[in-house]
């Protein structure tokens, strides 16, 4: 960890489009000496109640609502004033400065977006200034070795990602190999294995979603299972060996009047356990995430004993990366594992936090994307530098997605 200080210099920010033609913004950050880094921050769309607050514009007349402009300003008119000339002994202190600057707990006066930019662009220019990757710098915050996490690859889609087709979110391949680049090619494999298979059994190259998953109407959950099965076998490799699976059911958003709304059927929280106590039973599944709803409470750790041997039971909107609620699922065992998304929490050392917390429990950590993201590539250097278990990207088209496995294949060759 550093000692020495580090003083920004100037701090600026700028309004850039995301993979969804969204806006999100994008800050640029001057050290002392003029070393000079960018960060640029995601934006989810099946998001968690308890997410820390994405500050927008709201004017309807321009991107309907959707626009940073106010992000920009916050970033420009009052983090930089305040900070440009400040010295900082780590980022935690800058991260603190940030939360205190805010001053809520949820982010909503300046935007977790605008502080999650800054921390990030710091981050880089600090690794840049100091002469090491930025992976290096994320494992030395946490003090951990590095290690290359496993791929989960999405396949197909549905909920809030396509057009809600089928209840779930996503269906995973996760490629059981010795190294990205050989995941890479497998995962290639089975993809066209199962864009082939749409051609032929809904006459149509299927549309994708917003991660790049392939999106067919598929009558529902069980047979996206089983056709990610197939598409794995027709590929020539071995469904459980080669090739196992992980689903994001982000079952919150088919949540209607106590009844998950599954598939035409209306399921209790006790049938959706016995659900997906079956998912896991009859599929190589290494997770099931956000199987229930994000305040079931009362249900998850039942959950999580119906699952265990099974596979993992893993919280993103559950736990919304944020500490609080990992500390009290962690005492009421409601899961095993986390998926950690920065910006959910909205600064680089409470999603440090969030991770340690998970850790201490012995539990698995997935690093993720957000379903809206930008060309940069901090998310893998985020998921090495932390030794995730698991990285969750989207699909292997569209180049926002890439970008993290480009870097990930870099950071691979870099230690050959
Ligand atoms: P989001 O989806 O980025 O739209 O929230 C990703 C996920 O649910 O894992
Ligand atoms: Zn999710």
């Amino acid at each position: 960890m550093a000692t020495e200080l580090t003083r920004i210099e100037k701090l600026s920010a700028l309004e850039i489009l995301d993979s969804r033609g969204r806006p999100t913004i994008k800050c640029f950050c001057t050290l002392e000496g003029g070393i000079s880094a960018s960060a640029s921050v995601p934006s989810g769309a099946s998001t968690g109640g308890s997410e820390a607050v994405e500050l927008r514009d709201g004017n309807p007349n321009r991107f309907r609502g959707l626009g940073c402009l106010n992000a920009v300003s916050n970033l420009q008119q009052v983090l930089a004033p305040a900070l440009e000339g400040e010295s900082f002994s780590s980022q935690a202190a800058l991260d603190h400065r940030l939360q205190e600057l805010d001053g809520t707990s949820d982010k909503s006066n300046l935007g977790a977006n605008t502080l999650l930019a800054v921390s990030l662009a710091f981050a880089r220019a600090t690794a840049c200034s100091r002469k090491i990757s930025l992976h290096q710098y994320f494992s030395e915050i946490l003090e951990v070795e590095p290690g290359m996490p496993r791929m989960t690859v999405n396949l197909f889609s549905g909920g809030k990602h396509a057009g809600e087709q089928v209840s779930i979110q996503d269906v995973l391949i996760v490629p059981n190999a010795e190294s990205i680049k050989d995941s890479l090619a497998s995962v290639y494999e089975v993809y066209q294995s199962a864009a082939d298979g749409m051609l032929e059994r809904f006459g149509m190259r299927a549309l994708t979603a917003d991660e790049g998953g392939l999106a067919p109407s598929f009558e529902n959950s069980i047979q996206v299972l089983e056709e990610a099965c197939s598409a794995i076998e027709r590929a020539g490799l071995k469904p459980g060996q080669e090739m196992h699976l992980a689903v994001d059911v982000a079952s919150s958003h088919f949540y209607k009047e106590s009844k998950y709304e599954l598939d035409g059927e209306s399921l209790t929280g006790q049938e959706m356990i016995q659900t997906l106590n079956e998912w896991a039973s009859r599929f190589p599944l290494v997770s099931i995430e956000d199987g229930l709803h994000e305040e079931a409470w009362e249900f998850w750790p039942e959950l999580t004993q119906a699952l265990d041997n099974l596979c993992l039971t893993l919280g993103d909107d559950f736990l919304c990366t944020n500490p609080g609620r990992i500390r009290k699922a962690v005492e009421t065992s409601a899961c095993n594992a986390l998926l950690l998304k920065l910006n959910q929490v909205g600064t680089l050392s409470e999603g440090a936090e969030a991770c340690r917390l998970a850790r201490e429990a012995g539990w698995k950590v997935v690093v993720s994307a957000r379903s809206g993201e930008t060309e940069d590539d901090w998310l893998a250097d985020l998921a090495f530098g932390w030794a995730a278990d698991y990285i969750k990207v989207g699909s292997i088209t569209q180049s926002e997605r890439l970008a993290k496995y480009n870097r990930l294949l870099e950071i691979e060759s870099s230690y050959d």
